[in-house]
Order: structure tokens, then C-alpha cells, then sequence
């Protein structure tokens, strides 16, 4: 099945269609930046217009499964780190889906690139804890016990040195100030020790664009937990949203 993922982030907004049984994209990915006064209705314009041309271009069709980094609760906003705070409160499934004009499935970011990996990824048949933490403009996580997700995790913003852990090791912070790359280590070293100490995860996968450059951290890295570098790459929030899209579409035509 061919179903579309959205993937809002706190940077940009990026979607395609998706072979849902390979995980491929089977069309170029769009990415429009994020809008800087990222508001509902801002948002949900960008989120519609994609979806219009991945509808009505390369002719997809179906639910669409979209990601958010904030806590979803029964489709309800509840937290907005990286988004206009006016969103805390909003029904998002029901707003996005309006703009979009279908049925559609909200999930977390970070859960839904889990769901990608912990299905078609490097997690793939892969028992017992899965811990995903997603590096980018903040720090994302979704935990997995035999491949049943635990929605909402909030573990970027564990606090470490009065700060919110995100705010200290994500990818973006290593651009904002600059840090070479052996100092960044060193915060993400003490990120995951302080995860470490708090959850005993067997796998941790890391994701975000920043691991297209993996061969300048990961093996400097140290985990208890085996350490898997996300094989979706950036692409696992879209897949795992046109995943979700193309379970809600079975689930409707079976019953
Ligand atoms: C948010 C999470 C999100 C993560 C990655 C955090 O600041 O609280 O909900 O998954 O950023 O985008």
C-alpha cells in the first residue's frame, strides 16, 4: 500500500509518499521550512499544500499519518517546545485533518520514526527494549517492549545541569554554538548516561539528520545498551506515519 507521511518538525516540514511495505519513498520528499510563527493555522496551511501535491500530483490516496513534535494526547496538544505555544490545548487531529481534507493520524515525531524503525528499520525484529532518540532540533524518544509502542515519552527534557537535556545535547545546539564535535560528544555521552540511569533500554537507536554524519560520533559513544544508528535516516518520521496511515485504512476496509 502507498499512503502518505508527514513529518512536522521544529526546523521543516517534510512528507512523500511511501511504499509502505519497503518503506521506500516512492516520490521525491518535499520540505518546506518550518514558519518561523509556527502557529496552528500556519502550520496546517504548509501541512495541506504538501499533502495537495502529493494527492494530486503523484496521486496518492488514503489516510495520511503525520508527526508532531509535541505530547498527542487522543489527538490533543499538550506540550509546544518547538512549536507556537498557541497549539497547547488545540485538537490537532481535527484541525489538521480539516486542512487536509481527510482522515488522518497524529502521532509524536519521535514515535512515529520508533514505529519506522522498530518495523522496517534497524530495530526490526528485534525483541525486548527499544529506546529511539531522535538528535535534531530538540531531542526526541519513544520506547518499545516488543515492538508495542509507549506513547509520549518525554525524555529530552531530563534535566541535567539545571537544564533541559535537550536543550544541552541536540544536534541543533551543536550548530547554534558551535561546538566541535568532541565537545558535543561529551554532552551526548553524559545525555545518555543520565537516560541510562533512569531506563534500561536493550537497544537504543539513534536517529536524526545528524546521523548521516555518524562516522564522526557514534563509535565515540558509550551505552550500556547495544547502539544501533537508525537505518531511515531522516526518513523515518514520514514512513512511520504512512505505516500508521496504511494500519488505520486496513483496519476501516476490514471492518
Ligand atoms: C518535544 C518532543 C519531541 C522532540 C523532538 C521535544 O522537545 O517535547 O515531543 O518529540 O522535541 O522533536
Amino acid at each position: 500500500m502507498i499512503r502518505a507521511g508527514v513529518d512536522i518538525g521544529g526546523t521543516g516540514i517534510k512528507s512523500a509518499l511511501v511504499d509502505t511495505r519497503t518503506g521506500e519513498l516512492t516520490t521525491p520528499r518535499l520540505r518546506t521550512p518550518t514558519p518561523a510563527h509556527s502557529t496552528p493555522e500556519a502550520v496546517c496551511a504548509v501541512v495541506a499544500e504538501q499533502v495537495r501535491e502529493l494527492m494530486d500530483t503523484h496521486h496518492g490516496e488514503g489516510t495520511v499519518g503525520i508527526g508532531i513534535p509535541a505530547v498527542v494526547q487522543h489527538g490533543v496538544i499538550q506540550t509546544a517546545a518547538h512549536l507556537d505555544a498557541s497549539w497547547v490545548g488545540v485538537d490537532a487531529e481535527g484541525v489538521l485533518s480539516r486542512a487536509v481534507g481527510r482522515d488522518i493520524v497524529l502521532l509524536n515525531d519521535a514515535d512515529l520514526a520508533g514505529v519506522a524503525e522498530t518495523r522496517l528499520g534497524v530495530a526490526k525484529d528485534t525483541p525486548g527494549v527499544i529506546l529511539m532518540l531522535t538528535l535534531g532540533t530538540g531531542i526526541g524518544s519513544a520506547m518499545f517492549v516488543d515492538g508495542v509502542l509507549v506513547p509520549n515519552l518525554e525524555l529530552g527534557h531530563i534535566e541535567i545541569r539545571g537544564k533541559a537535556g535537550e536543550s544541552r545535547a541536540a544536534a541543533s545546539v551543536r550548530e547554534r554554538k558551535e561546538l566541535s564535535w568532541s565537545d558535543w560528544i561529551e554532552r551526548l555521552n553524559e545525555y545518555l548516561d543520565r537516560i541510562e540511569q533512569l531506563v534500561w533500554p536493550d537497544v537504543i537507536v539513534l536517529g536524526g539528520g545528524i546521523t548521516r554524519k555518524s562516522e564522526k560520533f557514534a563509535d565515540q559513544l558509550v551505552t550500556r545498551a547495544e547502539l544501533r544508528i537508525a537505518a531511515l535516516r531522516n526518513h523515518a518520521g514520514i514512513v512511520g506515519g504512512a505505516l500508521l496511515a496504511a494500519d488505520h485504512d486496513r483496519a476501516a476496509s476490514a471492518g
